[in-house]
Parts: structure tokens; sequence; C-alpha cells
């Protein structure tokens, strides 16, 4: 859309160094019928701008919709954390959240059976709070390292340049941790509707700590207040088809039209003397943790209520971060958590360039100094103060160390590189999410897997459904019936 500019006069057009243009339409030519001449730097300009318009595209989560909207605070939680943006029953911080497919190119489309990225910006008075999440509480594998392979089968495969079901379920059969995600993956959650129908998480255990330097474990959820909707297989299909871009529709209509979507913001909380108690690893991204033990604890409100006015300004060049974190609010040992830290900022440097936190979707709304300087697309940051510290000036920024975090006791750690298999559980909570759905709810689920899985080679089959049985007998069986496989009487595979 673009918006009418109802009673205003027309505007003088420019070259980009706002010299006078006199012809838009015919370049200059020596002759009427050419050649054109060197001297017409508007068309060289205009030539050589228009060519520079592309920038990488996001490695993961290339497609995306974005818009504006407040946190407003509603509980009080200051018993867990001294995070400024909680400290007021009703205070409001802005944000702008950013959904996402996750495997496919920027010109994908919406309706994909993948999981969808939830990527919230909170311009707190102490500085951007990133929780970039997605639409479920979990994730495919535990260990950063894993990662890149793990991308690589959801994207086009080398050779052919499609997407290939064999390189996905070979990843997923020799890395039995994804069963759970899987199993979300293919059930009716695995499309959802809209970006404004499905809920969000921050997924990883993150920290929260108070003003007496009290640390507790804790998980973030966005509950949507439209409902959960999704589209079987066959609507997603035809979506695919007739609007690729229906959810970016969806969600921008929705807003200009008023109707504002919004979600709970909640929060579960675990004491660091449960953590050392429970029997799973309270930082593995593969586990939910029980609501029954952990529950819900209401925070408050999170509505979207301003479209931006620049896709490519403000969604494109959008940059979130896991590792954003403001006073109050902390990581965890969570492997993938910490790989995360590192890569995002990485990925941006090289997406939008050194300054990208300058731009001004991503510029914080509170005061910032420091003495980091130039670079590419500066626009003068820090300006003639000092470009070092420590120094002997006054005014200028200094560090303070109460925005250190209490000390984090890890007991007397081993440097190794342990087996994240050993001693976890991959089977019993995807097993679990199984027996949780009606009949109706598992015979799509067991559908949309033999649908997919009947791709792949019979070996990458037999090798997967062994994760199914494990999870549960029935769920195993249902899907080997279909595929006509018999299953291995012994119940062990081997995996990487
Ligand atoms: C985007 C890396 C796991 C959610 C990205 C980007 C990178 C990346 C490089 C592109 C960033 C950019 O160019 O702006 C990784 C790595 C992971 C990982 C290395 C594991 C070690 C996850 C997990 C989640 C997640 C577990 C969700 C729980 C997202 C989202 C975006 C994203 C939502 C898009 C953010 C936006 O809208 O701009 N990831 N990722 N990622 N990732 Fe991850």
């Amino acid at each position: 859309m673009i918006r009418k500019q109802k009673d205003k006069q027309d505007q003088l057009l420019t070259t980009a160094s706002g010299i006078p243009v006199g012809d838009n339409q015919n370049s200059l030519t020596a002759g009427e019928r050419g050649p054109v001449l060197i001297q017409d730097y508007h068309m060289m300009e205009k030539l050589a701008h228009f060519n520079r318009e592309r920038i990488p595209e996001r490695i993961v989560h290339a497609k995306g919709s974005g818009a504006y909207g407040h946190l407003t605070v509603k509980h009080d939680i200051s018993k867990y954390t001294c995070a400024k943006l909680f400290d007021e029953i009703n205070k409001k911080t802005e944000c702008f959240v950013r959904f996402s497919t996750v495997g496919g190119e920027q010109g994908s489309a919406d309706a994909e059976r993948d999981p969808r990225g939830f990527a919230v910006k909170l311009y707190t008075e102490e500085g951007n709070w990133d929780l970039v999440g997605n639409n479920t509480p979990i994730f495919f594998i535990r260990d950063g390292v894993k990662f890149p392979d793990f991308i690589h089968t959801q994207k086009r495969c080398p050779m052919r340049h499609v997407k290939d079901p064999n390189m996905m379920w070979d990843f997923w059969s020799l890395s039995p941790e994804s069963l759970h995600q899987v199993t979300i993956l293919f059930s009716d959650r695995g499309i959802p509707a809209t970006y404004r129908h499905m809920n969000g998480y921050g997924s990883h255990t993150f920290s929260m700590i108070n003003d007496k330097g009290k640390r507790v474990w804790c998980k973030f959820h966005f509950k949507t207040n439209q409902g959960i909707m999704n589209l079987s297989a066959n609507q997603a299909e035809r979506m695919k088809g007739e609007d690729p871009d229906h959810a970016q529709r969806d969600l921008f209509d929705a807003i200009e039209r008023g109707e504002y979507p919004s979600w709970r913001f909640c929060i579960q909380v675990m004491s660091e003397e449960q953590a050392e108690k429970v029997e799973f690893n309270p930082f593995d991204l593969t586990k939910v943790w029980s609501h029954k033990m952990w529950p819900l604890i209401d925070v408050g409100v999170l509505e979207l209520n301003r479209n931006p006015v620049n896709y490519f300004a403000e969604v494109e060049q959008s940059a979130f971060s896991p590792s954003d974190v403001v006073p109050g609010i902390g990581f965890s040992p969570d492997k993938m958590l910490q790989a995360r830290i590192m890569s995002y900022p990485d990925a941006q440097r090289y997406r939008l360039g050194t300054n990208y936190q300058q731009l001004d979707v991503n510029r914080p709304r509170c005061p910032y100094e420091n003495y980091q300087r130039d670079g590419q697309m500066s626009q003068g940051f820090g300006g003639d103060q000092p470009n070092y510290d420590p120094n002997s000036i006054q005014g200028t920024p200094k560090e303070n160390r109460e925005y250190n975090e209490p000390a984090l006791d890890i007991g007397h750690a081993i440097v190794d590189r342990y087996d994240h298999r050993k001693g976890n559980d991959d089977f019993t909570q995807a097993g679990d999410l199984y027996r949780l759905m009606t009949d109706d709810e598992q015979q799509r689920l067991v559908e949309n897997i033999v649908n997919s899985l009947k791709n792949a080679n019979k070996v990458i089959q037999e090798r997967q459904i062994v994760h199914f049985y494990n999870a549960d007998h029935e769920y195993g069986e249902r899907i080997a019936k279909h595929l006509k496989l018999t299953l291995p009487k012994k119940q062990g595979v081997k995996t990487t």
C-alpha cells in the first residue's frame, strides 16, 4: 500500500545529492537515436543505486512481518527481577515485534509447515531487551554446534537446489533429541493460520535477578488473545498458491483496521535449588517445564498497534539478538542460548554493517554512550567526545559495577566435550505430547509425518520409526503401518 499524499504540493525531484533533476523520463543522448552520454549522471546514479537495493537476507527466518506496540505490566514480579520495565503496574514499554518462518527465502510462502519466529524488541529505559523466540517452547537440537548442519537440511540441497525430505529425515533420525519438536511440527500446530493466532515463547531458560541479587531461572510465554488457529495440510497447500504472503497481509491489515493483536505475557519460575534437584536438565532446549510444577505467572499484555511505514527500513533492517538482555534479566547455561549470544550480532554486522544498532528501528530509546567509534555508515556517534576509556575527563561515560550480575556458582566444572545425549531422555516428553492429543489429532499427526517421511529412503524411515516407537508404542506402530515397515525387534539406534 502507498498512502495518498492528500493536499500536498508536488516536490522537486533531485539526485541523492539534492541537485534538481530536469528529466526523469528521457536519458541524455547524442542525437535522437543515441548513444547515451556518460555525463547523464542522474541516470548513472539511479541505475547504480538500484543495483545495490538488496542486502543479504537473514540466513534463517528470512521471510517475516513486523509491527510496533507496547508491553504493559499488569502484575508485580519485582520479587523475581529488578528489571526497570517491570517496576510499576501499568508501565508501558514500547516494542517492535517481528514474526517469521524459518527455512524459506524472503519470497517464500507464509503457509509453510515450519516453526514461526516470534522476536520481541523491548525498548526499555535501561537498553533494548530482545526476546528472540519461536511459536514453540522447545527446539530440534540442544547443542548450538549442530545448528548450521540442521539448517542445511531445511534449505535446498546443494545439487538439485530443491528441498529434500531425505536430508531432513536423515538428520532428524540421527538426532533423536529432535523428536519432541518434530512431533509439534507435524501436529495441528505445525502451520499457524496467521501470526496473530499463535503463541510465542522465549523457549530457552533465562534468569531473573532481583534487587537483593537473588537469581531464579525462568521461561517466558506469550499466549495469544486471538485464540489458536491453524491451517490443515490441504488448506496450507492451497494458501501457498492463492496468497503466499497471507500472514503479512493479515497482520498489516488487522492493525490498519484497528484490530490490535495481543498476547498475555507470562513467566515460569524455577529456583536455583529446584534446578539442582530436578531429574531433567532444566537448561535443555528440547524440554518443557511442567506447568503443574512451575505454573504460569501472569505478568502483563503485549499489544501490537502500529504498522511500520517502510518495510525495508524497519522490518528488514531490524536486528534482534539474544545477547541483548537488560539488568534484572540474564542468561542461563543453556548451550543453545550461549551459541546464539555470539551468532546474532555477528550475522547482523555482516547483513547490515558495523553500525546496525544506530538504525532507527534498532536504536535504544534511552540515552546510550560508549567508546565505539566510526566504521561504515557512521553518523558521527560520539561527536567530539573522548574515544578512549579510562580517561580523566569529567562527564564522560563510566562503568558502574553495581550492574554486574551476582556470581554464578557452577561448582568445580571440568572442561570437556560432554555427550549431550548421555543421561538425556529424548522420548518421554514427545510421547507425552502424543498421548495428550485426541484420536483425530493423532491421526492427522501420523498422516502429516507419513506424507513427508515417505519421501525419504527406506533405511532412514526404519531408523526414524524406532524413535516414534520409543516415544509411544502406538505412535510408532501407526506410522510404521502406513509406511509398510516392520518394527525392528531391538529398539536402539546409533546416532551422532
Ligand atoms: C534468526 C542463528 C537458534 C529464533 C537467526 C539469525 C541467525 C540465527 C544467524 C539471523 C539473524 C539476523 O540476521 O538478524 C541461530 C543459531 C541458533 C539459533 C546459531 C542455535 C545455536 C534459534 C532458536 C530460536 C531462534 C532456538 C527460537 C527459540 C530465531 C528468530 C530469528 C532468528 C525468531 C529471526 C529474528 C528476526 O525476526 O529478525 N538465528 N539461531 N533461533 N532466530 Fe535463530
